[in-house]
């Protein structure tokens, strides 16, 4: 999923980061920097040691942030304003090595960062360019500064450093930046690495991604140290259901839809398999590779736009990469949510059935072609038991579903247990179950026009 929104007048900005390689700024941070050398975690030794607070001239990272309260700490119980024993509770720094939070060139959830940066942060650093943010972590040890940063300075007062946010930006950088960055800072550092966009996505973009080491994960894939799914099933207690009988397929009005921004980007022909499939059964296309349009249109997924969709019975939920649980919103709002039944494929059946409710999607590799797909779905249009089957489950179980995996500050205090002991021993990103998941790596775009070479993985 990734839609960079490159407007016109980005483009300077867009030009001018461009022409500053983050190497430059980083080596001459390493240069002149170990003057100031503060001392990794010494926001946790501050908590140890309240006298050594007053006299730690090393915290220039986080003087001015603010407090940002979310959600309602008293709820927990912990560290609730009424204690009488107010120990001040310590503070794990995660940095976030980008180079900036330049709107317009990022994907959509790192937007929703930013802007999060924007209205509760405080600047500090030289020239002020540097921001933190404070978060309050009500159910672990220590609340979280996050930092955005590249400067080494900063990098080594940081307990973890998040790296691979935001791959686009750091393309090629990688290589030469995380090998030396690791050598060059503290030991005692956690590295964590990020992902959720597809292993085959990152390694088009970057091959070298696949050799980034890590102590502790963040992806999408059920594997990860801290997983960040971009939707998630939960079944109920059967004396918990509430929906009565309910005919799915009333006030629908269309039969297939497919929505996309990205029509040639992909890593296998899944343009090439919705014009075929449409030769068999009624598709309408909305989004950049089709005529049919949810106003406005300039948002194809603005929310209007999913009450156009949810008339529909089917919506294809067809990913850009072929990854098990690589399951983008496309199928979790889009489709789950929306109520029409999704027609998935990216990952292999398997992945879907033990993510996604019971019964509740057509895998494209149960089909031998387009045509079998299509007179599945017109056998489902034709009798309303069969296609109310594929949403029974929905009586049993709730969903939770994003556009995007939300950069919550719940994420980064996830991070925080992680780093009250020693780092582990290093991992490298090929060797990962989420690397692993794929059906080919690296990633390269499909060849276009044809469906002949394509097989579904099934
Ligand atoms: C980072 O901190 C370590 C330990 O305090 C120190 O040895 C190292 O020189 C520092 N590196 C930089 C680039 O500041
Ligand atoms: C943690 O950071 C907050 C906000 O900057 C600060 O008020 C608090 O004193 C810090 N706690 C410790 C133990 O340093
Ligand atoms: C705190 O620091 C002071 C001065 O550095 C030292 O004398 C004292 O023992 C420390 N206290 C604790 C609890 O570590
Ligand atoms: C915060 O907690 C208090 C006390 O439990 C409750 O009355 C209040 O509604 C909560 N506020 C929010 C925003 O959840
Ligand atoms: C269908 O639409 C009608 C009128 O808008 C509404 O009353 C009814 O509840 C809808 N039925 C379902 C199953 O959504
Ligand atoms: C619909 O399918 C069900 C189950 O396969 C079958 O029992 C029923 O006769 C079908 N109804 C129609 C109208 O074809």
């Amino acid at each position: 999923m990734v839609r960079t929104r490159l407007r016109l007048y980005y483009i300077p900005v867009f030009l001018a980061t461009a022409l500053i390689p983050t190497w430059l700024i980083v080596s001459n941070a390493l240069r002149y920097v170990p003057a100031i050398s503060p001392r990794r975690g010494f926001l946790a030794q501050r908590a140890r040691n309240e006298s050594e607070r007053q006299e730690d001239r090393g915290t220039s990272v986080i003087q001015h942030e603010i407090s940002y309260q979310l959600g309602n700490s008293s709820e927990f119980g912990h560290n609730s304003r009424g204690s009488l024993n107010v120990t001040p509770k310590c503070n794990t720094t995660v940095a976030i090595l980008v180079p900036s939070l330049l709107p317009g060139l990022l994907w959509r959830e790192y937007k929703q960062f930013v802007d999060q940066f924007k209205r509760h942060s405080t600047p500090f650093g030289r020239g002020k360019k540097l921001r933190s943010l404070h978060l309050e972590c009500p159910r672990q040890r220590c609340n979280v500064h996050v930092l955005v940063t590249v400067e080494a300075r900063y990098l080594n007062a940081s307990d973890a450093i998040i790296v691979n946010m935001n791959p686009q930006h750091m393309k090629r950088k990688h290589p030469k930046l995380l090998p030396h960055l690791r050598r060059a800072l503290n030991p005692k550092i956690h590295w964590v690495f990020y992902g959720v966009e597809s292993p085959q996505r990152m390694t088009y973009w970057d091959r070298s991604i696949s050799e980034i080491e890590y102590h502790h994960s963040i992806t999408y894939h059920s594997e990860a140290d801290i997983e960040l799914p971009y939707g998630k099933y939960s079944p109920n207690l059967l004396d918990q259901v509430t929906s009565s009988k309910r005919d799915w397929s009333a006030n629908k009005t269309g039969l297939v839809a497919w929505m996309a921004s990205n029509c040639k980007n992909t890593h296998w022909p899944r343009l090439e398999f919705v014009n075929e499939l449409k030769r068999h059964v009624p598709v309408d296309v909305y989004g950049k590779c089709g005529t049919a349009k949810c106003l406005p249109i300039f948002d194809a997924f603005a929310r209007n736009c999913k009450r156009v969709l949810a008339q529909y019975k089917f919506y294809l939920a067809l990913e850009n990469s072929e990854c098990d649980e690589y399951i983008t919103e496309k199928l979790w709002d889009n489709a789950l949510n929306a109520g029409t039944v999704p027609v998935v494929y990216g990952g292999r059946k398997e992945a879907y059935q033990r993510l996604l409710p019971p019964k509740s999607f057509i895998h494209v590799g149960d089909f031998n072609s387009a045509k079998a797909l299509a007179a599945y779905l017109q056998l489902l249009h034709s009798n309303n038991s069969m296609y109310n089957a594929y949403h029974a489950w929905r009586k049993y179980g709730n969903l939770q579903a994003t556009q995007y995996p939300p950069l919550d500050p719940q994420l980064f205090c996830k991070v925080v247990p992680f780093t009250l002991a020693p780092p582990p021993q290093f991992k490298v990103a090929k060797n990962s179950g989420y690397f692993k998941s794929c059906r080919r790596l690296p990633g390269v775009m499909a060849e276009r026009g044809s469906l002949k070479l394509f097989v579904p993985w099934k």
